[in-house]
């Protein structure tokens, strides 16, 4: 497929290309800042911008496309990935205007383009736990997508809000818009430098619900999400399928969430973030375990 990928120069996005690419498609990364990843031209453009948005989603990707002299191809998907990530980085309500209007302008476009699928990151943290203001404790565990999104903080409205706005723009067209209710992305090096720590108090993991998502089983579930027609307007948690702390999920509950009600059986190391949901619909398999790279009693 050819497709315009947003946010490719960040943590997770450029793992996300590498995988596409591997998967034989062929990218285009749309960005403030240029990824240099070999074979996927860089488009420098500014998503607030709606001009620059409906430009780049029209525009030829590379010298090689004017060959055929068929004029521009049509994206066959967009990946919208970019976006400031967390709270302080910028102030609130940056944040809560690139994220909602960037989204905004790149489902916008694609539909108006004839763009028949988007999927876009949404965030673990539209479930209210990860920045709130104390303790915020999940309503029941695993955390599903039926789970309320109320957050307290201008990132996680933004999420929201771009759910909102997705799910308006696909009711209008009709087309396939995927969001990724991402948890806490994890590079391949990070196993190392981070886990330990986990390891040795697993209260770390708290506000990510002591869940996580390997950044190659991200890129994973976004093939799967390019490679799965016709589902209209959905929401997946994505997520590995065990929790990010030695402990068995079993005494997490009891530390942790004691009196929260459970739905449904834990695994012994199983996440508390379900993510039966991508399992079912579009066949996510997440293979990369921090379990099968660190000694999991090694802690720091
Ligand atoms: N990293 C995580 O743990 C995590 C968890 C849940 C959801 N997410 C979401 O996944 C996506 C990627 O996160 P990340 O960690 O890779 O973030 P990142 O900051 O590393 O990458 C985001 C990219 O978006 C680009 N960007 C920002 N504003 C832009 C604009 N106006 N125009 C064009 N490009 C712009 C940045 O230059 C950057 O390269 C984001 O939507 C984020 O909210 C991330």
């Amino acid at each position: 497929m050819r497709i315009l990928f947003t946010g490719g120069s960040g943590k997770a996005g450029r793992h996300a290309i590498e995988h596409l690419v591997e998967c034989g498609h062929q990218v285009t990364n749309v960005d403030l800042v240029p990824a240099g990843i070999a074979g996927v031209p860089d488009l420098r453009v500014d998503l607030t911008d709606a001009g620059q948005v409906f430009n780049a989603l029209s525009a030829y990707a590379h010298r090689d496309e004017l060959e055929a002299g068929t004029g521009v191809p049509r994206y066959d998907a967009v990946v919208h990935f970019a976006a400031v990530p967390a709270i302080l980085i910028r102030p609130d309500n940056e944040t809560f205007r690139v994220n909602a209007l960037s989204t905004y302008n790149v489902i916008d476009a694609a539909v108006k383009l004839g763009i028949a699928k988007v999927v876009f990151a949404s965030s673990e943290t539209t479930y209210g736990v990860c920045f709130a203001d104390g303790e915020v404790r999940p309503e029941y565990i695993p955390v599903d997508e039926d789970h309320p999104t109320v957050p307290q903080d201008s990132y996680a409205m933004s999420k929201v809000v771009n759910e909102a706005t997705a799910r308006s723009f696909q009711a209008r067209s009709g087309i396939d818009i995927y969001g990724l209710r991402i948890n806490n992305v994890i590079e391949p090096h990070e196993y190392a430098t981070k886990f330990p720590a986990f390891v040795a108090d697993p209260a770390l993991r708290r506000r990510n619900i002591f869940a996580y998502i390997d950044a190659r089983d991200l890129g994973h579930m976004v093939d799967c999400c390019l490679r799965t027609d016709g589902l209209g307007y959905e929401v997946f948690n994505v997520s590995n399928d065990d929790t990010s702390v030695g402990i068995a999920s079993a005494e997490v509950y009891d530390r942790f969430y004691a009196g929260v009600p459970k739905r449904g059986d834990l695994a012994e190391y199983g996440t508390f973030y379900a993510n039966d949901k991508a399992k079912r619909l579009v066949g996510f398999a997440p293979q990369h375990s921090w379990r099968n790279t660190i000694d999991p009693t090694a802690a720091v």
